[in-house]
């Protein structure tokens, strides 16, 4: 599937504001702790992760399997790294140096068995990560209509289908299911809301006429529901952010508070 810049530059308004604040300054704590620490974005695109965390003296390695988007990064974020990878290839990740692994709208394009390999590539190698906008699965419409939830059902059906992660995507259960890995492995794992909030405007129409075509790609129908949402006032969609450390960062962090006066 691709994404081109313009969805992408639509968007990073909601993004930008709903990321989960708190998580995003343990991230950037972590990150920092290290002087020159280097971070790898995964399906960067034209690289919102790096721009949100607007840290200096971090370095960015940005991947991302399409050459154009990677191309809108470098010219916005001229010192990092690009790195053109399908990341179908989680033993190819370039992890060299790395501290933090972050991805941002990413992960519910992938599969269960693709999260899983994630979660023991970075226990393997020691790497926190944060990963960022994940879809939830909740769409909340006002005013409300009567097709609302057969319409995200079959949005959310959609989701599921195979988005080139390993096989069919995990959709909404996404995050819970790199939740669990990381947990299993011994990571401390926190996770926070970042639901899209959105008045009428561009980014609005667009998403409702994804959503639209999308149900209807399902089999469900959608034109009425499509009509009637010209009257939207105000749309919620749920979307979760994760930040995990490690079992040994977890180790250093306790010993470091105990021995701290
Ligand atoms: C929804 S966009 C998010 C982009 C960016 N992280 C952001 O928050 O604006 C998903 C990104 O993942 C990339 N992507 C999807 N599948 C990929 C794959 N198999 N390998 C590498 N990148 C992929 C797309 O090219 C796109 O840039």
């Amino acid at each position: 599937m691709s994404f081109d810049a313009g969805w992408l530059d639509l968007r990073a308004p909601a993004d930008a504001a709903a990321r989960a604040p708190d998580l995003l300054a343990r991230a950037r704590t972590y990150l920092t702790a290290t002087p020159g620490a280097l971070a790898l974005d995964l399906g960067a695109g034209t690289g919102a992760t790096a721009r949100a965390f607007a840290t200096p003296g971090v370095r960015w390695r940005l991947l991302d399997a399409d050459p154009d988007l990677l191309a809108h990064a470098a010219q916005r974020t001229p010192a990092a790294e690009t790195v053109v990878m399908d990341l179908s290839r989680l033993d190819a990740l370039p992890l060299a140096g790395v501290r933090l692994v972050t991805a941002s709208a990413l992960l519910d394009l992938a599969s269960a068995q693709w999260l899983d390999t994630l979660a023991r590539r970075l226990a393997q190698a020691n790497l926190a990560v944060y990963a960022a906008l994940t879809y939830d699965g909740s769409l909340e419409w006002t005013p409300a209509h009567p097709d609302d939830a057969a319409v995200a059902a079959g949005f959310n059906r959609h989701q599921r289908g195979e988005k080139g992660l390993g096989g069919p995507a995990l959709g909404p259960d996404a995050a819970p299911c790199l939740a669990a890995a990381l947990t299993r492995l011994g990571f401390r794992v926190s996770v926070a809301a970042s639901p899209w909030r959105l008045h009428p405007g561009a980014l609005l129409d667009a998403l409702t006429d994804g959503i639209a075509a999308a149900a209807a790609e399902t089999g469900v129908e959608t034109r009425a529901w499509r009509q009637a949402r010209a009257a939207t006032v105000f749309a919620s969609v749920g979307q979760v952010d994760l930040f995990a450390t490690p079992p040994a960062a977890s180790a250093q962090s306790k010993t470091t508070s105990v021995s701290s006066p």
